[in-house]
């Protein structure tokens, strides 16, 4: 019995690993294993699900041919599970400065000898805690943390992540070394995902989830559009390199491309900790991702031996959490607020309650199929929840609070600001004020085209904004570069010399990058991050509003959805007439190119590059960035696809697979005599 449980296991071990190998050489064009070993692994499946007929499976790798796979045939199967060398370990929480103070008094026991004990602090990030395996400076697997002991396998979907390394960027770099970190989501990132799911995606409740969510994405095309983040915070496994302090592995990353750590600070007393935190809890709704806390760790491997570890949690951290994000509330009324697309967005309307140190009295509700989806009713008690400076939501009804005067909300049938009939689109959540003239909407395109990560116009603030609207004095973002002085010193509180402030903020943004111009109008998907992905593309605003949903798609990071959105944009008329008259009013419509080279004579257009080994004068990064300019695209290993291999020292098996292959192996110098 015993064993055919075993067999039964190993063959869904086989059966997740051959679909990870499909995916890979399939459809990532990237086979981490050779062809005889994969051809091991499938025979063994073959052999065990022989002697088990009554498992046979039409989804199974060996009933299925690979090169007809499909990607949704990759996403179906489940993944595979991964042991990790040393046990990922969890925190001790201190929930205020009174258990920080105890951790602290045991330390001070537990290290007698010493006078002062050096501590780091960090950022608790809040995400998804993953493990990294670098062997010979290559990634070769990625894992969740899972249950600390096994996690799930998770490789392909890391490898999507821009800022991680793909090779550490190291000359000589150690035979083994785990890395243990966060992955996560930021806030602005995070609201642009929600707003582009559908409703049977239905949304994400915070970052946290979809980081979660997205790190189990198994599509390479949905991964790469998930704008995943990651910050390393500490070291399992390790062999031919010792990092023995925060210190010591916060200065090595970045050597190795790794960014920098967002937060590292070393003390010795509980004074300087609470100064920290204060600091720290007061600004963190600044920053671009959440945390839920700091981690204070002893700092250096020799102190941390001595105290040593508990089952779950080691002695020497402790996870200092900042006050609970969720508060319970009475739901008075939803009010309908129209946004600068004309979207009507439910608002709960709360009885005013403290989160996290801030009163909240309004909270989202997103959309009525959320409402619906939730169950709330008018009157309930809900659960608020805030996560950094994203609006507050509401995350569920308390329903067991009911007393049967609670009523549900109703659709409205007029605009609240215009009282225009409202639209409700076939098949889609969101009504819509179609009223492009709407005063709510144009003062919300206005504040978005001045806002700070926009245009940045000095002095046009939210209550100018108004005035200007009420006035009629400005409908649309161009006619602001006709306004002059004189307009506004006539407007209340008003004088002339901030008028003339505002005229000249406002002729200053001429020479704004276009990537702002191209976030600052509006279109619905096109944050901070993207409007610079677009810019980095085509260099030019009238490119980008001529190209295609195919050519769009080309983009790493565009997908389907984003595509349609941007073409939507520019196919209008009332958008093309307002980007004509940006135009006119001398606005930057393209930015230099740095590569002045036609796309089509690049030198390696279209050729798949493999580099392995040291190069002489480049990095990673910096060979990368070459062959690119040359219009090539790096991939991982070498197969019978690629076109190119640049070797340089110590090169390896990629370079034997290479001329086994009889692919083409070139040098650093000659790859810089083509691209000259
Ligand atoms: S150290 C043995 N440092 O918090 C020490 N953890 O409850 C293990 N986390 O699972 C963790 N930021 O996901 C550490 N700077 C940081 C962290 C951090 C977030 C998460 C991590 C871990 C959980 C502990």
């Amino acid at each position: 019995m015993a064993r055919r449980e075993n067999e039964l296991r190993k063959i869904r071990a086989l059966r997740a690993e051959l679909h990870h190998h499909n995916f890979r050489y399939y459809l990532l064009d990237d086979p981490q294993i050779s062809d005889a070993e994969y051809d091991r692994l499938l025979r063994e499946l073959q052999a065990l699900e022989e002697k088990h007929p009554d498992t046979v499976d039409p989804s199974s790798p060996t009933q299925q041919v690979g090169s007809s796979l499909s990607a949704e045939d990759f996403i179906a199967s489940s993944l595979p599970q991964v042991t990790h060398r040393v046990a990922m370990l969890s925190l001790e929480n201190a929930m205020d400065p009174g258990e920080l103070s105890e951790w602290f008094e045991r330390l001070q026991k537990g290290l007698p000898d010493l006078e002062e004990i050096p501590l780091s602090i960090e950022y608790k990030m809040d995400g998804v805690a993953v493990e990294l395996v670098y062997e010979d400076g290559v990634l070769t697997q990625g894992s969740t943390r899972g249950d600390g002991v096994t996690g799930e396998e998770i490789t392909s979907t890391l490898r999507t992540i821009e800022t991680l390394p793909k090779k550490l960027d190291d000359p000589s770099p150690p035979a083994l070394v785990e890395l243990r970190g966060e992955a996560y989501i930021g806030l602005e990132e995070f609201a642009a995902m929600n707003a582009a799911r559908s409703a049977e995606e239905g949304l994400f409740a915070n970052p946290r989830n979809a980081t979660a969510g997205s790190l189990r994405q198994l599509d390479p095309r949905i991964a790469a559009e998930r704008p995943l983040g990651i910050v390393i915070y500490g070291v399992g496994a390790t062999d031919g390199i010792a990092l023995s302090s925060q210190q010591q592995l916060f200065e090595t990353l970045p050597r190795w491309g790794f960014g920098e750590t967002p937060f590292f600070r070393i003390v010795t007393t509980l004074e300087e900790i609470e100064k920290i935190y204060d600091e720290v809890l007061s600004s963190r709704e600044k920053l671009p991702f959440e945390i839920d806390g700091l981690v204070i760790k002893v700092e250096g491997e020799s102190l941390r031996e001595k105290l040593g570890v508990r089952s779950r949690s080691p002695r020497w951290a402790i996870a200092l959490k900042f006050p609970p994000e969720q508060e319970t509330t009475r739901l008075l009324d939803i009010d309908w607020q129209v946004g600068r697309t004309g979207a009507l967005t439910p608002v709960a309307h709360l009885e005013a309650v403290q989160v996290g140190g801030v009163t909240v009295s309004r909270a989202t509700l997103h959309n009525p199929q959320e409402i619906v989806r939730k169950g709330v009713l008018i009157g309930d008690m809900v659960v608020i929840q805030r996560a950094g400076d994203v609006i507050p939501e509401v995350v569920k009804a308390v329903e067991s609070m009911r007393d049967g005067s609670e009523r549900p909300f109703r659709l409205p049938e007029n605009c609240p600001s215009c009282d225009e009939a409202i639209w409700y689109p076939e098949g889609e959540v969101v009504p819509y004020c179609q009223n492009m003239q709407c005063p709510e909407q144009v003062r919300g395109r206005l504040r978005h085209f001045a806002s700070r990560r926009t245009l940045d116009i000095d002095g046009l603030g939210v209550r100018l904004i108004d005035q200007l609207v009420e006035t009629g004095i400005v409908t649309t973002p161009s006619d602001l570069f006709s306004l002059t002085a004189e307009q506004l010193a006539s407007l209340e509180r008003m004088g002339e010399k901030s008028a003339e402030n505002v005229v000249a903020a406002i002729a200053r943004t001429r020479e704004i990058p276009l990537a702002r111009l191209l976030h600052a109008l509006g279109i619905r998907n096109v944050g901070e991050h993207l409007a610079a992905v677009l810019v980095g593309h085509y260099h030019d605003l009238d490119a980008i509003a001529g190209a295609s949903a195919e050519d769009l798609t080309a983009i790493d990071e565009v997908g389907p959805i984003i595509a349609a959105t941007i073409v939507d944009f520019f196919s209008r008329e009332e958008n093309r007439n307002e980007v004509e008259a940006l135009r006119r009013a001398g606005l930057p419509f393209s930015e230099e190119e740095p590569e002045e080279v036609a796309s089509t004579e690049r030198p390696l257009q279209g050729l798949k590059v493999v580099i392995t080994g040291t190069l002489p004068s480049l990095t990673r990064d910096e060979a990368r960035a070459l062959v690119e300019s040359g219009g090539g695209r790096l991939v991982g290993s070498v197969s019978k696809k690629t076109d190119l291999v640049v070797a340089g020292d110590n090169a390896g098996s990629k370079l034997e697979k290479a001329q086994a292959l009889q692919v083409e192996v070139i040098d650093e110098e000659e790859l810089r005599r083509r691209l000259l």
